[in-house]
């Protein structure tokens, strides 16, 4: 009997493996939908077979077989060569490999004693990551956390406690007002910091930026002195290094200038642009790097990992854990019979920490970093073919030009308003194009793309790459496809 339920254990294993590698196959096959939408309440009332609902008694493993399908079907296929809506997107099989494994181990981060091989790694890779950085001999500190916008809360703690470490034990009555800068094509997590670190979204300065989305350095020094002169204390400059909509990259040398004038902490969030420092042609858009005191860097959008895969890179030395630890006893203690300081939890602000290390370290193990830069390089070769096809095409304006990452932003003009001269209803017209044609890609299932206002821009198209998959053809059939979509509207 026990041997019988063996066997059927690993049967039953096998055929999860089946469906996954049956859906990897899906996913890299054009003739494969996108989606396959249904609204909510849809899958609330259950489709054939399939119920969310759950169940007092235990299910039967065929239906839990059943379930594993069919939650695959009615997701969505973010690897698809023609799902364009995220900047994380794609399906590395290498990836795929070390987050299954990952699985498999099921451990946690916050000690070497039960995570010896992924907290080394780690530190490993976080190292190669300060030296693509530029900082000497790649020394500092950093942690993966999970995702960017805790990346970016981490640089704010951070900052707060080097300039007013008794914040940590007193709160922030301790502190006089602190103000915080950011783009205001900045990505919200600074702000959302912000108010959830208690300084307050009215603390938080949004800086003017360019036509292509980059911050006007004049416009910093202005509002900190300005700041300043109303009796208040500027702490932090967060600098963007790829912006989510523009994909614009800030003067991060003249932001570095004003900020050690000032004696400001310099924050870059390269979260979506960080990418670019593995490609010797793109990586002088991130010149100055080397001067933060911390960096945000996504492996899961542009590179490619699997989610979820973020870091916050520091220069100085222990001060993550300076602002962090709390060194609980139970978990941390300093008698064990090695070498604690490889005790890396107690610097995260969480306890448990999931091991997003694997997945990256065995892709960079499997590309190279000669791989990754490729990858970079052919993501943004395919932006500017894309920008090239649709610059001064009919039915087409571009938002800006000459993009600098792979961001491109259009709107699509559909006939019946092309010859229309600028007025309210030709914009309100306009501000609808774009959500009609995605709804209508998401009911067909075709492709996805994201769209946006942005400041007193109606809806506009945001056109990302980062999926390796895509190819020329990809960018020529989402063309065609909002064109076909869009010339009734
Ligand atoms: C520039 C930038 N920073 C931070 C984030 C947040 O990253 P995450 O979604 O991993 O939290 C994003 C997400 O799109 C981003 O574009």
């Amino acid at each position: 009997m026990h041997r019988e339920k063996k066997k059927a254990t690993m049967q039953f294993l096998l055929e999860v493996v089946d469906i996954l590698t049956n859906y990897v196959k899906k996913t890299f096959d054009r003739s494969t939908k996108v989606l396959d939408f249904h609204h909510p309440h849809q899958l609330l009332e259950g489709m054939e077979g399939f119920n969310l609902e759950l169940s007092d008694q235990p299910e039967s493993l065929e239906q839990i077989l059943v379930d594993c399908r069919d939650t695959l079907k009615y997701g969505v296929r973010t690897g698809h060569p023609r799902f364009f809506n995220q900047l994380s997107s794609g399906l590395d099989i290498i990836g795929l490999a070390g987050e299954w494994l990952t699985s498999t181990a099921n451990t946690n981060m916050f000690t070497y004693e039960i995570a010896p091989v992924f907290v080394l790694m780690e530190q490993l890779t976080l190292k190669k990551m300060r030296e693509m950085i530029g900082w000497p001999a790649g020394e500092g500190d950093g942690l993966f956390s999970p995702g960017g916008a805790i990346s970016n809360m981490y640089s704010v703690m951070i900052a707060r406690y080097k300039y007013f470490p008794e914040v940590k034990t007193k709160g922030m009555s301790a502190a006089p007002r602190l103000v915080l800068f950011t783009s205001e094509h900045s990505h919200y997590s600074i702000k959302k910091a912000g108010a959830a670190l208690g300084f307050g979204t009215d603390n938080v300065i949004l800086l003017s930026t360019d036509e292509r989305g980059r911050v006007i350095p004049a416009d910093l020094e202005a509002k900190i002195l300005d700041v300043k002169q109303k009796g208040y204390v500027p702490l932090f400059v967060n600098a963007t290094a790829g912006s989510t909509v523009y994909g614009a990259f800030d003067p991060i040398n003249e932001i570095a200038d004003i900020c050690e004038k000032y004696n400001l902490w310099l924050h870059v969030d390269g979260a979506w642009g960080g990418g670019l420092l593995m490609s010797r042609k793109h990586r002088h858009k991130l010149n100055g790097v080397e001067r933060a005191n911390s960096v945000t860097w996504n492996p899961h959008k542009m590179m490619g990992v699997p989610l979820q895969c973020s870091a916050i890179l520091v220069r100085e030395k222990g001060i993550l854990a300076g602002c962090n630890s709390m060194c609980a006893g139970y978990l941390f203690q300093p008698d064990k019979q090695y070498d604690v300081t490889y005790d890396t939890g107690d610097k995260a602000i969480q306890c448990g920490r999931h091991v997003d290390i694997f997945k990256f370290w065995l892709m960079w193990k499997a590309k190279g970093t000669i791989g990754f830069e490729q990858h970079i390089d052919k993501c943004l070769d395919l932006s500017q073919y894309l920008y090239n096809k649709i610059n001064n095409r009919e039915g087409f304006q571009m938002v800006f030009d000459g993009p600098q990452h792979t961001n491109v932003c259009f709107w699509y003009i559909p006939p019946s308003l092309r010859g229309m001269s600028d007025s309210e209803e030709r914009r309100e017209k306009l501000h609808r194009v774009a959500p009609k044609i995605k709804a209508m890609m998401m009911e067909s299932g075709t492709t996805m793309v994201g769209y946006q206002p942005q400041g007193n821009k109606v809806n506009f198209f945001r056109m990302v790459v980062s999926n390796a998959a895509v190819t020329q053809s990809d960018i020529d059939f989402l063309v065609d496809e909002i064109e076909r979509l869009g010339q009734d509207l």
